[in-house]
């Protein structure tokens, strides 16, 4: 009897001392198992005479009761506090916002230029860059502007110190040379727009030294004067959300197109107060025309076999007009209180299905 009260002690301690239900089990397994010291002991039952046998089996079954009930215990003690480590560990604190609020914003000029490109990439168009600094052929001559011609003067230009053979780069005065790149690198048929910065020697209330043109080019073997009509007509009554705008093709000049029109929106200014749609007055907001068949030649293609349209867009002004910034030069005085004034929430992504987020 001695050796069962001290199994059961040693046991009862080894439960105690369990520090995981892993432990745990083991001591589980090593007293009642299979081949656990206590089933070893109800298993040697059967060498006992019946009254033997009797008055052992049940102290053994007392024990056994005993002991499976306190590894029981102690099991769901060890599991309740890893649960509770667990929890303690992992704790969320749901009163936090779900994500820190965002503290940047988006510069008007970048929010106009993504809602330009998303109206005309919703038309088919795909993106294309050219480089800042460039030079005379790309800005002017291939562009129909030979030297000496009087477009060279009215485009104010930044010229850069001159070469070694006596050329002189440019701070590019539009985003026409991408025109000019795009022909030269890619077969028609062609449907790109170009956003960038461009650079004049200007500065006054509705001027600064660098702004932001889009320009827009088609080339392929039947584009006419009406597609150009339908797609700029299109697009600006997606970017000014109107369905109804007066729109004015005025004829006009650009050395790189033939013919040339400026495009005037309707407005009216009530009480000092202007509103694009129906009303006495105009606003020109871009240039454009089909492409001079001397611009085609420049950049190797037959004026015989391909035709299309070209437009040219200040980026600052139609910023201007949608978001009723009174002074352009605020655009660029980097202050704080203004940008989260105008400025765009980062997550708002323009789409024309979407919204232009506004
Ligand atoms: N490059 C012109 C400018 O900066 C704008 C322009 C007008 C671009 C007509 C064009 C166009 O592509 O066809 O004033």
């Amino acid at each position: 009897m001695d050796n069962l009260a001290s199994l059961r002690d040693q046991v009862l301690t080894a439960a105690a001392q369990a520090a995981t239900v892993a432990d745990l089990d083991e001591v589980r397994v090593a007293a009642l198992g299979k081949k656990g010291q206590l089933t070893g002991l109800m298993k040697a039952l059967s060498g006992l005479d019946p009254e033997a046998r009797r008055e052992r089996g049940q102290a053994l079954n007392v024990v056994k009761d005993e002991v499976a009930a306190a590894i029981e215990a102690r099991k769901v003690a060890l599991e309740e506090a890893a649960l509770n480590a667990r929890l303690a560990r992992e704790g969320v604190d749901i009163t936090l916002p779900p994500r820190p609020e965002a503290s940047g914003m988006i510069h008007p000029i970048s929010q106009t230029m993504d809602e330009v490109i998303a109206i005309f990439a919703q038309m088919g168009f795909a993106v294309a860059e050219g480089p800042e600094i460039e030079d005379d052929f790309h800005n002017f001559t291939a562009l129909n502007i030979p030297p000496e011609h009087p477009a060279r003067q009215m485009h104010d230009t930044f010229y850069l110190p001159p070469q070694a053979d006596d050329t002189r780069y440019v701070l590019r005065t539009h985003t026409s040379p991408v025109q000019i790149r795009t022909m030269q690198e890619q077969a028609p048929p062609i449907r790109i727009v170009a956003p960038g910065r461009t650079y004049r020697c200007d500065s006054d209330m509705t001027h600064t030294p660098m702004f932001h043109q889009i320009e827009g080019l088609v080339i392929d073997k039947s584009t006419h004067f009406g597609h150009l009509k339908g797609c700029l007509i299109e697009f600006i009554e997606t970017y000014f959300e109107l369905s109804d705008v007066p729109v004015r093709f005025r004829p006009s000049f650009f050395p790189f197109t033939e013919p040339s029109a400026e495009v005037d929106i309707g407005c009216s200014r009530k009480g000092g107060e202007l509103r694009i749609g129906a009303g006495d007055g105009w606003l020109e907001i871009l240039g454009c025309g089909m492409v001079h068949p001397n611009v085609l030649i420049s950049c190797g293609l037959d004026p015989n076999e391909y035709q299309g349209f070209a437009f040219g867009m200040g980026i600052e002004r139609i910023a201007l007009l949608e978001y009723g910034i009174p002074d352009l030069r605020t655009f660029f005085d980097a202050d704080l209180r203004w940008l989260k004034h105008y400025g765009f929430v980062p997550l708002d992504m323009p789409t024309v299905t979407g919204g232009l987020s506004r």
